[in-house]
């Protein structure tokens, strides 16, 4: 019934081996994967559940050196397939959850609000490379909270970012079209400008507390697309702003994707106090060109709030196909962390992260740094998540498909994050039977620990039977005795009850009655 597709594993070392698996096992043939030996978009499904999961290769993973977080969370963007946000057990890479529903699901992660944990994206109308909708923040029990947007600006939030503040306000992206005079790149005096704006508004009001255009405070001949000016309807996308934060001094740090640029914008007046990158680098580079040479680049933050450290994803080129991919071996997409002096007024690398086969990603991407120092990089339309340690070794490195940088195979992890994270719905645990085992799921439940089964003559005779721990996101259960009914409780560590699925009727794999739900 889902349009979408994404998957989930389980560690086949904690499986109990006296049940039938249900989640597949990682994968781990590096070769066959991308030989296309499990499809071009490697999946599995559920009984239990509608959703389909996507099936990781993994070439890497030290676990006992990737400890912070206990769930991953990404919006897979394949065209044609919709998006969604979801979320991943960070000790397996089960599915957690995901939800069709949501229209859109770019940049989605858990970002704090108010002392509490949201999961947040995007959602609507995306426009090939930039969208107008709304930024979601979808509560622990996976209720929507809000859906935000900007005003006055023509169009609503753009799909790159929609980032909290830390003080009660979120910024929003926004791309919107304005005719202006553009003889200056070979345009005319009227024509069409993509434009692009950020404002920042109060959460719990909606209301409007900062606007920012870039045609205010930025010069179109700055501009550094890859491509001559072009006017489409749309207009020229001459700027690309993908990244915005405000700073702990309230100002704000945004990447220019086609200005190859970062720069800090005055919270106060808009202007730019300093550009690192581009035309107009304020910064000498120590590290003979390295430091400023990024390209095309997205998710630039300040390392922390002494604004002396940014990371960024540099995916240096944005022609499709430019470089092999995998097997790049110049100018290759890196993850990079530069220092800045400002009494010096230089900046120097401070690492750089290349993906140990080589890759070019022409677009999207993302540069996590973690509380233990490590960088996870989602690679953008090239389809692989790696974390790093501070000295460089990769701790790990999964592919969610085989190779392909095509648009159309492209954009499986715009972003990947990786947080804590504590889901309880509001739904119960879904149950089915399926040539007498029984199978057990719940979309978004965190803190399952295992599953006690019920089985009976009828419905109202269920006895227990035997409780196993949960194992992916959906675990088999083979009944010890035959029965014309079942029902499984969720057990969380301590034993105690947490949900309940509805009592099945094995002959007529109907549901018979709701059961009130913890
Ligand atoms: C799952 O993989 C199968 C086999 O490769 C493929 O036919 C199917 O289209 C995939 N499903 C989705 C939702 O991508
Ligand atoms: C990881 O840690 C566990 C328990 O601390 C230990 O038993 C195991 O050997 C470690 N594995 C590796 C690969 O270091
Ligand atoms: C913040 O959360 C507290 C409860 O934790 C609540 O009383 C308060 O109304 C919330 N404030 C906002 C602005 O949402
Ligand atoms: C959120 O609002 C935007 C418009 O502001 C809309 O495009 C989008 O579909 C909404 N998302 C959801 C999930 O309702
Ligand atoms: C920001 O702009 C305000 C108002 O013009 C000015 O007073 C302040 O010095 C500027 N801050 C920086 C860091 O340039
Ligand atoms: C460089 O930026 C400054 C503002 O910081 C601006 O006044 C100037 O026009 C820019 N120069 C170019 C060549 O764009």
């Amino acid at each position: 019934m889902h349009s979408f597709s994404f998957s989930s594993f389980f560690l086949v070392a904690a499986c109990r081996l006296a049940h039938v698996l249900a989640d597949l096992p990682l994968i781990t043939d590096y070769d066959a994967y991308n030989a296309g030996a499990y499809g071009n978009r490697p999946n599995q499904t559920f009984h239990s559940s509608d959703l389909v999961s996507p099936r990781f290769l993994v070439n890497k993973w030290d676990r006992n050196a990737s400890t912070v977080g206990s769930h991953f969370f990404m919006a897979p963007a394949a065209p044609g397939m919709g998006f969604t946000p979801i979320i991943l057990d960070s000790r397996d890479l089960s599915l957690v959850y995901a939800d069709p529903k949501w229209d859109g699901g770019t940049d989605a992660r858990m970002q704090m609000y108010n002392g509490s944990q949201y999961l947040t994206f995007w959602s609507g109308y995306d426009f090939k490379g930039h969208g107008t909708g709304g930024g979601l923040m979808v509560d622990t029990s996976y209720t929507e909270f809000r859906n935000l947007t900007t005003k006055g600006l023509g169009t609503g939030a753009d799909s790159h970012d929609f980032k909290m503040t830390g003080d009660g306000g979120v910024i929003m992206n926004n791309y919107h079209t304005i005719v202006t005079d553009l003889t200056s790149v070979g345009g005319t005096t009227n024509s069409h400008l993509l434009d692009c704006a950020f404002q920042e508004a109060d959460v719990e009001t909606g209301e409007v507390r900062f606007t920012w255009r870039a045609n205010d405070h930025f010069h179109v001949t700055e501009s550094r697309t890859d491509s001559p000016f072009e006017e489409t309807e749309d207009g020229w996308d001459w700027f690309h702003m993908n990244a915005i934060s405000k700073t702990a001094q309230g100002n704000y740090l945004i990447s220019i994707r086609h200005l190859q640029a970062l720069a800090l914008i005055n919270g106060t007046d808009g202007s730019r106090i300093w550009q690192v990158g581009g035309s107009n680098n304020s910064f000498r580079d120590l590290s003979g060109g390295r430091a400023t040479n990024f390209k095309f680049q997205h998710d630039a933050r300040f390392v922390d709030a002494t604004e002396r450290e940014i990371t960024l994803f540099d995916n240096h080129n944005m022609a499709p196909g430019a470089a092999p991919t995998p097997g790049c071996t110049v100018d290759c997409t890196r993850g990079l962390r530069i220092r800045l002096d400002y009494n010096a007024m230089t900046v120097q690398v401070v690492s750089e992260f290349y993906h140990p086969v080589g890759v070019q990603a022409w677009a999207q991407g993302g540069y996590q740094l973690q509380s233990n120092g490590n960088a996870l990089i989602g690679w953008g339309v090239v389809p692989a998540m790696t974390e790093y340690n501070a000295a460089g070794d990769i701790i790990m490195d999964v592919q969610i498909r085989p190779w392909d940088t095509t648009e159309e195979g492209g954009g499986p992890l715009y972003r990947a994050y990786r947080f804590d994270w504590v889901g309880q719905p509001t739904w119960g645990p879904s149950i089915a039977v399926v040539d007498s085992v029984v199978y057990v799921s719940w979309n978004g439940a965190t803190e399952v620990a295992s599953w006690a089964l019920s089985g009976g003559d009828t419905h109202v005779t269920l006895e227990a039977m035997d409780t196993v721990p949960k194992a992916g996101f959906e675990t088999a259960i083979t009944p010890p005795r035959a029965a014309s009914f079942f029902r499984v409780n969720a057990l969380d560590s301590k034993g105690n009850v947490m949900g309940t699925t509805d009592v099945l009727d094995v002959a007529s794999g109907e549901v018979v009655g709701s059961i009130i739900r913890h």
